[in-house]
């Protein structure tokens, strides 16, 4: 028994906030954005949408996608660094009761960019161990609200959306997920953080005027470490399951910069046509990012059942992960 990506689907809010519109809110430029980030544009979720309400409108495309009912789904999992609530319930739990499912295992987790690949390796856990049947992943983020638009050296990168995927069991190895490899380093915690309306530093009026409830970020030194560590995560997750660069039909990195991207792009010999790129028109989705660049390639026609995919994540933590997944889906 294998565990195999069924179906993925994406959801993101109407509103466009561009680099122009940026201009207006802080001292930056269009030209500046586009050379250090490559992002033209990123979606802004509406006041009455939370990310609850993104992450269902990809997931029910998923499931549509899927071909399953969803009663047939026996967990749910979210990821994501905006829930709805601080603490609890979990958006996954809401997201479960939007969908009409009950009587569900349903939770969160917290893994910031790479939390969808990190999903994806409990996913397979409880496929191959036979505990469950049908997973569905929610990778939904409404960044813009924990994003400090006086910041202009973290307000330009990110953007709201939402990927989804169904995750079930197959005994057809050309459709499986082959390998998930996870990590992270908490000494790195400082470089990319939230400080603020946690335990540590709870909500006061203090951490509001001090602005602690916003991301927080040394760009620089995340840029440095991002390039190293995704490149060296699909060296040795190549090199774990025998395989090399040329035999992957898809990279799929996460959409945090163009010049990330393209840096470890060419260090691993990717040529840009197998590489998927959203950041331009989406920006840093975080969590979602990953499901919805598969997203956006399958609805390209790019990817085919059986195609190699080869996922590659960083983010806040430090957290980082890679996978190598055959398509499942139609
Ligand atoms: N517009 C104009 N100028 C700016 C802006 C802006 N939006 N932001 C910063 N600057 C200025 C700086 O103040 C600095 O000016 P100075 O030289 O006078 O001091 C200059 O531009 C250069 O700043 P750097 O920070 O060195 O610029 P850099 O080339 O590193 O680009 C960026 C900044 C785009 C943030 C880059 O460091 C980056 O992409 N880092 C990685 C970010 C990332 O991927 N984060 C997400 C990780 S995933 C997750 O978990 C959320």
């Amino acid at each position: 028994m294998y565990a195999s990506l069924k179906s993925i689907g994406a959801y993101v809010p109407s509103r466009i906030l561009s680099n122009a519109d940026l201009e207006k809110m802080v001292d930056t430029s269009d030209e500046w954005i586009e050379k250090r980030t490559g992002i033209k544009q990123r979606r802004i979720a509406s006041a009455q949408e939370a990310t609850s309400d993104l992450g269902v409108k990809a997931a029910e495309k998923a499931i549509e996608r899927a071909g399953i009912a969803k009663e047939e789904i026996d967990l749910i999992i979210c990821a994501t660094l905006s829930p709805d609530h601080l603490c609890m319930p979990s958006t996954a739990c809401i997201i479960a009761a939007k969908l009409g499912i009950t009587n569900v295992m349903a939770y969160d987790i917290s893994a910031a960019c790479s939390g969808f690949v990190y999903m994806l390796s409990m996913a397979k856990a409880y496929i191959e161990s036979g505990m469950k049947k049908n997973i569905l992943l929610v990778g939904a983020e409404k960044i813009s609200s924990v994003v400090d638009y006086t910041d202009r050296g973290t307000c330009i990168l990110f953007g709201d959306g939402a990927g989804a995927a169904i995750i079930g069991a197959t005994d057809d190895k050309n459709e499986a997920i082959v390998d998930v490899h996870a990590s992270a380093d908490g000494n790195y915690a400082d470089y990319l953080i939230t400080p603020g309306c946690g335990s540590k530093y709870p909500c006061s009026q203090e951490t509001l005027d001090e602005r602690l409830n916003f991301i927080k970020m040394k760009g620089n030194d995340v840029y440095k470490v991002a390039v190293k560590t995704l490149t060296n995560d699909v060296v040795d997750i190549l090199q774990s399951n025998g395989l090399e660069a040329s035999q992957v039909d898809h990279f799929i990195p996460h959409q945090a910069n163009f010049r990330i991207i393209d840096a470890v792009r060419e260090k691993l010999n990717f040529p840009i046509e197998k590489t998927v790129l959203t950041v331009e028109k989406y920006g840093n989705t975080s969590a979602a990012s990953i499901p919805m660049a598969i997203n956006d390639a399958y609805e390209a026609g790019r990817i085919h059942k059986g195609d190699l995919m080869l996922l590659d994540t960083f983010g806040g933590g430090f957290t980082w992960a890679s996978a190598l997944v055959r398509f499942g889906g139609n």
